[in-house]
């Protein structure tokens, strides 16, 4: 379903040289017997999922799509770029679905806040909260003001039929109102932390009610799980690009580049950012994962990968054939010199776009480029490839002997913004 060539990273010799330890690596994801084995629900999860669960949230979702204008996602970090990310790269970026998507709570910033309730007062909406943890402060305050809209737009009663949780099973302030209040809820498994759950309720939940196939999506996963679970260096794509990770960061290349020519991937950009600067930035290791989307973006940045501090490599994200496309016309005067690209569509420009960028920063630039290529954008490509980045995160952690699961980091500002706040306790 995708190609992924790493040969200007990183020689067949090289690869050769990680077999002994990517073998050993994948049976100790197989075996769960590595550091955050408890955190490994997602590697088998496209055959593990509760079938159940999800024909109930599909007749939810169902409900929601025939009977809402917009369904508004409360979540951050792990429990919002998943469904983001699919949400733009599926619909586009600007949907004319007959169901809006919009998030919030995956900021604190008054102004998108208060634009989002001031945008929802006239529509016809339902919540859908996310969090795992049931806590996360930036959640929690979205939550209550979509709530207090809703409950005095609609009241109580129909609010409470309008409102859709995914969280833990037991634990958690969110799981306790869930209860109180008897919203549907859905429940990210223990053993999956939140920027492995695109493919559970996290994901599922607002990309079905945005018309998603994630059955298919589902699908996808569970042939990418099929295909990458052995050791073969020589046919597994995904540790492949894995251990091209590990080389680059080992020879003077510590910072990662995800390149799209998709606006409607950049989102996808955002939660390979997530995944593995969240994953593998602890113990002063680890990549920095950065992104472009080009063309633009070699307007801008393109000058600093062409000829600045070379410290980047490239992974690009090639998607050969669009899902819409435009034909450049024929104009008599020709004033702008454009009639030698006439009858051409901007697929095929933007082809030629991505190749010459490619000779151009690989030949001259010296900046080392991983392609990964796509045919087209679709469900059931995108679950195979949200799989086949876990699984690569999973296994570039392990190599770099860090706990791909975990995220110790990210509590110190927690807790001087809550003794800041005034929070009890701190
Ligand atoms: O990957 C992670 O675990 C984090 O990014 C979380 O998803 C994020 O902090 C949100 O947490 P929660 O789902 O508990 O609200």
């Amino acid at each position: 379903m995708i190609k992924v060539d790493v040969s200007n990273v990183i020689s067949e010799q090289e690869i050769a040289k990680y077999s002994k330890e990517v073998t050993r690596i994948n049976k100790m994801i197989d075996d769960k017997s590595g550091a955050g084995n408890d955190y490994l629900g997602w590697v088998d999860w496209p055959v593990n999922y509760d079938k159940e669960e999800l024909e109930r949230l599909l007749k939810d979702t169902k409900y929601v799509r025939d009977n809402f204008e917009v369904l508004v996602v409360a979540g951050i970090g792990g429990s919002y770029l998943g469904a983001k990310s699919a949400y733009d790269a599926l619909k586009g970026m600007k949907s004319d679905d007959k169901l809006e998507v919009i998030f919030m709570g995956q900021t604190f910033s008054p102004n998108y806040t208060a634009q989002v309730l001031k945008y929802l007062e006239n529509k016809k909406f339902a919540i859908n909260v996310i969090s795992k943890s049931g806590t996360t402060t930036e959640t929690s305050i979205a939550f209550r003001l979509l709530k207090d809209l809703l409950e005095r737009k609609v009241g109580k009663e129909e609010a409470r039929k309008s409102i859709f949780a995914v969280t833990d099973k037991a634990r958690g302030a969110l799981k306790t109102l869930c209860n109180q209040e008897g919203y549907s809820t859905y429940v990210l498994p223990d053993d999956i932390g939140g920027r492995y759950s695109v493919l559970t309720p996290v994901g599922l939940f607002p990309l079905a009610c945005a018309g998603v196939d994630v059955k298919a999506m589902l699908k996808g996963a569970k042939e990418a799980r099929e295909e990458f679970d052995n050791y073969d260096l020589k046919t597994n794509m995904c540790y492949r690009y894995a251990v091209s990770r590990d080389y680059m960061l080992k020879h003077n290349k510590p910072v990662e580049m995800y390149v799209t020519y998709e606006p409607q991937m950049s989102q996808i950009s955002e939660w390979l950012k997530q995944l593995f600067g969240e994953s593998e930035g602890k113990e002063k290791k680890g990549l920095l994962p950065t992104s472009a989307t080009f063309s633009t973006d070699l307007h801008s940045l393109g000058q600093f990968i062409q000829d600045g501090s070379p410290v980047l490599f490239e992974t690009i994200l090639n998607v050969l054939t669009p899902n819409d496309d435009v034909t450049i016309p024929m104009d008599k005067d020709d004033l702008d010199g454009l009639n030698y690209l006439a009858g051409k569509n901007l697929a095929y420009v933007n082809q030629m776009a991505f190749q010459g960028t490619l000779k151009a920063h690989e030949e001259v630039g010296q900046v080392p480029c991983n392609v990964i290529t796509i045919d087209k954008l679709d469900a059931k490509t995108l679950g195979y490839l949200y799989y086949f980045f876990m699984r690569a995160c999973a296994m570039s952690a392990y190599l770099l002997d860090i706990n791909p699961f975990n995220q110790p980091g990210v509590e110190v500002y927690k807790k001087n913004m809550f003794h800041l706040l005034g929070k009890k306790g701190y």
